[in-house]
């Protein structure tokens, strides 16, 4: 049988429960899932690196088969240092669908050895974002469901 290692990549400012979702259906269908969280000098991120990959941890405690690690540079290099053969990622709604074709089908040019795998988030998640929670959390609007409550106290401190 084979090992199939997943990269779950992403920016995760913060981890919001549709990622959440989508780390508990990725931990079934694999044997290892790598929540990778971009380590990205473009974006001003509202989170540090070190806090989103804390609460990532704290998060996903439950689940032994799944690990929390940064990565820099090209997602295809890291996924070959990491020995993973799937990159998976969600599609909430047919308008993420252009950015993540675009996205695998680049990825695939790059190392065609790699496969994208997609997945649906529970439909209750899928008008959610990590950019709406922060603009809910900035304006003082109620978290609740949205987010996992140590995230929302993260987001309460930050912001206020
Ligand atoms: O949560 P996000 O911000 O939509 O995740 C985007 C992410 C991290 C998956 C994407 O930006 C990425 O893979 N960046 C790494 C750089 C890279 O490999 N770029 C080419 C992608 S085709």
């Amino acid at each position: 049988m084979k090992t199939s290692v997943a990269i779950y990549p992403g920016t995760f400012d913060p981890v919001t429960n549709g990622h959440l979702d989508l780390i508990g259906r990725g931990e079934m269908m694999f044997d290892r899932l790598i929540v990778a969280v971009l380590k990205n000098v473009e974006k001003e991120p509202l989170f540090s690196l070190s806090e989103r990959v804390e609460m990532l941890r704290e998060v996903t405690k439950q689940w032994e088969a799944v690990e929390v690690d940064v990565f820099d540079g090209l997602l295809v290099d890291y996924a070959r240092k990491r020995g993973a053969g799937v990159i998976l990622r969600g599609i909430r709604a047919v308008s993420d669908y252009e950015y993540e074709l675009q996205m695998a089908l680049m990825n695939r040019k790059l190392e065609p050895r790699l496969e994208t795998v997609f997945m649906l988030p529970g439909e209750s998640y899928s008008y959610l974002s990590a950019k709406l929670v922060r603009e809910i959390a900035h304006l003082g609007g109620p978290l609740t469901g949205l987010v996992p409550p140590v995230v929302e106290q993260r987001l309460r401190s930050k912001i206020t």
